[in-house]
């Protein structure tokens, strides 16, 4: 494995692809309903849409015709209408119906491209690689289970996706969160790698311990606060991002790189209710109605952290686009292994349109 590691080592981070084997996440399941949604993955435009019987499609965004945005257009039983002169495509990507078409006339055969899609624990799952997928998306078991509450926030920032992924593997900027902090005094333990995903280890201190319910307004009120160790698992697992604080709480990040320098995310935290063993007595769905009840508990904080995050990678972003050949400083060799992991992937690429 070090040749391998070592050839990829000169290449710039911030100019890396993205390897297109993989599940990304490009919306949430309610985002996509029968009315077209456009959303972009590296550089490439696609039309999502539910048919008539709820199931996802996902199809180039544009229409061969004139090449204009089939998003703009509507759902007809199965297919996507564009908006423009009323041509229909099926959900393999071919041309289905043209309205003016003379008797003498026979269908174009102008096809477009289908991708493969999965709608899996709230998102939609998109797998942008020409090959058959051989691999499962990340997936989200927390998301149905009744024991945790569930929080989205949804990252957009300007800048490549490497430095969203760098600054969640790093446990050292609890610095810039102040009182939202929900973690202090990080330091690595070990990290354990290989060329799909890198394992960080932390210990901590941490003021989240949810065995009470009156703990949990130590997250509005700091001064509650009391700290305790507790172990802090980070996680890159190509090319999503995963996190642990203790036995309470979880965190996925869940990306859709969109260009070299624009990058969406979706944050969920997770909550978790095991320490409370009474409630696991009642019925199903009261359960559920608590879970449902409490959906965006932490919404408040969670927003709060990715406004203070965004701000300081947009700004490293745009120091690199000033500068870029001025080295960074680093010290946490976490991050280290993490641009390791990048490089790799993102050799894999295989006729995938590259951001450079
Ligand atoms: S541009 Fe789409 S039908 Fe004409
Ligand atoms: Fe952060």
């Amino acid at each position: 494995m070090s040749s391998v590691f070592e050839t990829v080592q000169s290449r710039d981070v911030r100019q890396l692809g993205i390897n297109p084997n993989h599940w990304y996440v490009v919306a949430r399941s309610s985002e996509v309903t029968n009315q077209p949604v456009g959303v972009v993955i590296w550089q490439q435009a696609i039309a999502l849409y539910r048919d008539s019987s709820g199931k996802v499609h996902a199809l180039e965004d544009r229409c061969p015709h004139r090449q204009v945005k089939l998003s703009h257009g509507q759902v007809v039983g199965n297919d996507l209408e564009c908006a423009y002169h009323g041509w229909r495509f099926d959900a393999s990507g071919e041309c289905a119906a043209v309205p003016y078409l003379a008797e003498n006339q026979k269908l174009p055969n102008c096809k477009i491209r289908r991708y493969q899609v999965k709608e899996q624990d709230g998102f939609i799952w998109l797998f942008p690689g020409n090959a058959e997928p051989s691999i499962e998306p990340l997936g989200l078991p927390e998301w149905e289970h009744l024991n945790y509450i569930a929080t989205v926030s949804v990252i957009n920032c300007n800048a490549h996706y490497s430095y969203l992924i760098e600054n969640l593997m790093d446990m050292y900027h609890g610095h810039l969160h102040q009182d939202l902090q929900a973690w202090a005094s990080a330091a690595l333990q070990d990290i354990d790698e290989d060329t799909n995903r890198v394992d960080a280890h932390y210990t901590a201190q941490s003021y989240y311990k949810i065995d009470k319910i009156w703990s949990i307004s130590q997250l509005f009120f700091p001064a509650l606060r009391r700290l305790h160790p507790e172990p802090l698992d980070v996680s890159y697992v190509y090319p999503h991002w995963v996190s642990t604080l203790g036995k309470d709480f979880k965190i996925y990040c869940l990306l859709c790189p969109i260009s070299a320098t624009q990058t969406k995310a979706y944050l969920i935290h997770f909550t978790s209710l095991n320490a409370f063993w009474r409630l696991h007595k009642l019925p199903v769905w009261f359960r559920r109605f608590i879970k449902d009840s409490l959906f965006g508990a932490a919404q408040k904080l969670l927003d709060g952290l990715v406004i203070q995050d965004v701000k300081m990678i947009e700004e490293e972003q745009q120091a690199y686009l000033q500068n870029p050949d001025r080295r960074n400083y680093e010290l946490n060799r976490a991050l280290v292994s993490v641009q390791r992991l990048m490089r790799i992937q993102a050799q894999k690429i295989d006729n995938f349109s590259s951001a450079d």
